[in-house]
This record gives structure tokens, C-alpha cells and sequence, in this order.
């Protein structure tokens, strides 16, 4: 069954509704390929991909069973809907309330007429993609295994002078050489004080003995990312940093043999924050354990006190349990972890203990 079939499974469409998709990851998983600008058009026997002239050929290339119809400037993609709701005898459209802009959906309506009735998609592809089939899984797979690779390989590269930027620089040289398509988000190198920031952006900061490094990167491949986090230490570090380290690693251990499907995702993380809390960093770990991975680096559901989903198999989360403590420094560790029966497996492969350079 293709994406799109689930979709019309999922959605029970009738032979008068239509679903209208511009979010470019749900485009990418119900078309299974296609990765160009335009909309997405779904009724239950037909899938259409409205794109300009730049994307047509692509179009038609990865997505071979998607019909592709061009846009131009007279026949826009909101007239180009229309036209296709004409043919179906379509009268009512669902859309992507979450990502819609006010504009767009006003153009839309616009095309469309006043006789046209529009409800909310509410996320009925997210919740499909939550889910990964074992060939998502393989390219998931691929992703991160160049991600721990490339820990490995940038390790040695690591000394004392060097800027936050060029460790960026190294360690995306070597993804790409591993085969990575580009990276799956902004990398993130926070050295010494920098890494009480979670989500620091590498400076001009020179790396020091006695700095703990934070390295959060991950690869995308073939339209899917990998998500993995490791702090290593230049040199000895100070008994407090090392007090931090082994708080982190505890917390990340313990949660990921915790993880497994039918478990609710509040309770995993409330371990995390509970051992934290209890080692005197309260306050201290102040994000979410986790998220799930996937076509997007941040899916739902996920692992934070506000989420109370179970977990499936086939989801692909990650923990990330971290300490940042401001005018100190911080410490993180992230695995991105397939959710099975009884149990998970780690995807990302590279060593968590302590490593000191
Ligand atoms: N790299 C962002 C995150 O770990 O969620
Ligand atoms: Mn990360
Ligand atoms: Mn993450």
C-alpha cells in the first residue's frame, strides 16, 4: 500500500474530499519522493503533484506514481487545484491547519469558491510517519551509522587552538565524505562555558585544556536524519565536570533500557529528570528527554512532561538527557533509538563513556 493509500485509509475519503498538502515533509512521505516546492493533491484513487516548471522533471523522476501537473503564471497552483477539484467533483477540501499561513489559505479559499467546505487535516500524515516501515528503517539506519562513524574519525582531529567553527568544519567534511546528503540541522559545538547552552552555534571560541566539548550533529539521507549527541573532554576535566558526565550518562542509560513499546512517554522522561533532580542538579536539565526522528529531525510524540502518548514499534526516538550549568559548562548525550517489543535498539552505535583527549 502507497503512503497516500494509508492516508485515504486512515482519512476513510470519501469520492468528494480531497486533502491539499504543502508541508514539504508530508509532500516528500505521501508522494515517496518527491522533494521540490508546489502542493500535493490526494482524493482516494488519485495523487497529484502541482509544481512549476523548476520541479516538473523531478517530479516525474522520483515519484513515479504520482500524476504531475506544471503550474504557470497564469495557471497558478491555487487555479491548478481548482482545476483538479472540477474534474473530481470535489466539495470538500482538508488542509494543514498547523502550517498553513493565513495568505495561502485565503488564496486558496479565494480559487476555490464559496460553495468549497474546508476542515483541518489534524495531522493525519505526522501520525502515519510516526510509525516507520523497515525500509524507512534501513535508510534510518544509514544516517546514523555515518553520524557514529564520523564521532570516531573526528576524535583524533580534536586539539587545543582550534575554533568551534573548525571542529564544525571537520566533523561535516567527514559526513559528507561517509555519504550524508547535507546536514540533518544547524551542527552544534559548545566548548567549555559554552555548553550551558543546549543549542549553542559554534563560534570563534579556541578549544582548551580542561574543556568538555559538545558535539549535537546529525546526517540526513535519502530524506530521512539522524540525531546524535556526545561530549568528550580535552584534557582531564574538573571533578565537578566529571560528576556531571557520569549524572548524564547514568540518566541516558537508564532511560534508554526503559524505553519499549506500550510505555508512556511522560514516564520515561520523568526518570531522567527524577535521578537528575536527585544528584542535586534540579532545575539544571531544563528540555525535554526527547523526540522522535524521521523525514523531520523533531517528531512527535515525545519523551517530556507534557507528553503523555504511549510508544509504538517502529518509532525512531531519541534520548537526550543533558546537564548545563551557566559559567561551568554543560553536558549532553543523545542515541537515536528504534522502539521495539520489550525492549529498543540504540541506532546510534558510538561509545558513551567518558572520553578524554
Ligand atoms: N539537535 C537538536 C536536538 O537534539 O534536538
Ligand atoms: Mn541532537
Ligand atoms: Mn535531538
Amino acid at each position: 500500500m502507497t503512503a497516500s493509500e494509508k492516508l485515504a485509509e486512515l482519512l476513510r475519503l470519501n469520492a468528494n474530499t480531497a486533502v491539499v498538502v504543502h508541508d514539504p515533509a508530508n509532500m516528500f512521505y505521501l508522494t515517496e519522493g518527491y522533494a521540490g516546492e508546489g502542493m500535493v493533491y490526494i482524493t482516494a484513487s488519485r495523487t497529484v503533484i502541482v509544481t512549476d516548471f523548476r520541479y516538473t522533471e523531478a517530479a516525474e523522476k522520483d515519484a513515479p506514481s504520482a500524476e504531475v501537473v506544471m503550474t504557470d503564471r497564469e495557471h497558478p497552483g491555487t487555479k491548478r487545484i481548482a482545476e483538479l477539484c472540477a474534474q473530481d467533483g470535489i466539495t470538500e477540501i482538508l488542509f494543514e491547519s498547523n502550517y498553513l499561513s493565513v495568505d495561502s489559505y485565503e488564496k486558496l479559499r479565494e480559487a476555490l469558491g464559496d460553495e468549497m467546505s474546508f476542515a483541518p487535516l489534524e495531522q493525519a500524515p505526522q501520525k502515519l510517519r510516526q510509525i516507520k516501515t523497515p525500509a524507512e528503517i534501513v535508510t534510518m539506519r544509514k544516517a546514523a551509522a555515518i553520524t557514529s562513524e564520523a564521532f570516531d574519525a573526528v576524535l583524533p582531529k580534536i586539539r587545543p587552538g582550534m575554533t568551534e567553527k573548525e571542529l564544525r568544519l571537520e566533523l561535516e567534511s567527514i559526513m559528507y565524505r561517509l555519504g550524508m546528503d547535507a546536514p540533518a540541522f544547524d551542527t552544534i559545538i559548545a566548548s567549555g562555558v559554552n555548553g550551558s547552552l543546549p543549542h549553542a552555534v559554534p563560534g570563534d571560541r579556541k578549544l582548551q585544556k580542561g574543556d568538555m566539548i559538545t558535539m549535537d550533529f546529525g546526517a540526513r539521507v535519502g530524506g530521512y536524519c539522524s540525531d546524535m549527541t556526545r561530549t568528550v573532554a580535552l584534557g582531564e576535566p574538573s571533578p565537578e565536570m566529571k560528576k556531571v558526565y557520569n549524572t548524564v550518562y547514568r540518566a541516558q542509560a537508564m532511560c534508554e533500557a526503559a524505553l519499549a513499546a506500550g510505555k508512556n512517554c511522560f514516564d520515561i522522561d520523568r526518570l531522567a529528570r527524577d535521578y537528575i533532580d536527585s544528584q542535586g542538579y534540579a532545575g539544571r536539565f531544563g528540555h525535554g528527554l526527547g523526540h522522535c526522528v524521521g523525514i523531520d529531525i523533531h517528531e512527535d510524540p515525545r519523551l517530556s512532561p507534557g507528553c503523555h502518548d504511549i510508544l509504538k514499534a517502529g518509532m525512531v526516538i531519541t534520548v537526550e538527557p543533558g546537564i548545563y550549568l551557566p559559567g561551568v559548562g554543560g553536558v549532553r548525550i543523545e542515541n537515536t533509538c528504534l522502539v521495539k517489543e520489550g525492549g529498543s535498539e540504540p541506532l546510534t552505535t558510538a561509545r558513551k563513556e567518558l572520553i578524554i583527549l
